[in-house]
């Protein structure tokens, strides 16, 4: 029986990310190398300012890395333009975020509809 090849969920190389603040380079990232295993719970902490959220907009392809690669299950998103990365977003990636991203004037129900109709899915 073939046993299907296990690939990493996401793996992160050598990645860097730093932001261009008032003429100067702010190093936030330098050097994040990580493997996540599908169907696993993954806790991320450290300190406020450490680049927690830095690291987790590059992972979920909302940012790119100034340096090194991410491959979601193998899609290179280092490569990826904004266009590319936002379909595998809308498929295959739940993000909730702190301060949410709902719409304020749907409902719950509605707000979930709203990106099943983007991702052309009946509710
Ligand atoms: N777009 C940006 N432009 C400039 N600096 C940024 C940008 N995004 C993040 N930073 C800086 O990068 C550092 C890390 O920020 P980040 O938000 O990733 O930290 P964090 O670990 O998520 O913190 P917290 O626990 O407070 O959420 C901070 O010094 C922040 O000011
Ligand atoms: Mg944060």
């Amino acid at each position: 029986m073939d046993v299907p090849e296990r690939q990493p969920l996401l793996s992160v190389k050598g990645v860097e990310r730093s932001f261009d603040v008032g003429g100067q380079k702010l190093r936030v990232l330098k050097g994040i190398n990580l493997t996540l295993e599908p169907n696993r719970l993954i806790m991320l902490k450290g300190r406020s300012g450490s680049g927690k959220t830095t690291l987790m907009n590059l992972m979920g392809g909302l940012d790119r890395p100034t340096e090194g690669e991410i491959f979601f299950q193998g899609k290179p998103f280092h490569q990826w333009n904004d266009d590319k990365r936002t379909e595998v977003r809308r498929k295959d990636i739940g993000f909730i975020f702190q301060a949410y991203a709902l719409m304020p004037l749907l409902s719950a129900y509605e707000n979930v509809e709203l990106s099943l109709r983007m991702a052309k899915k009946a509710a």
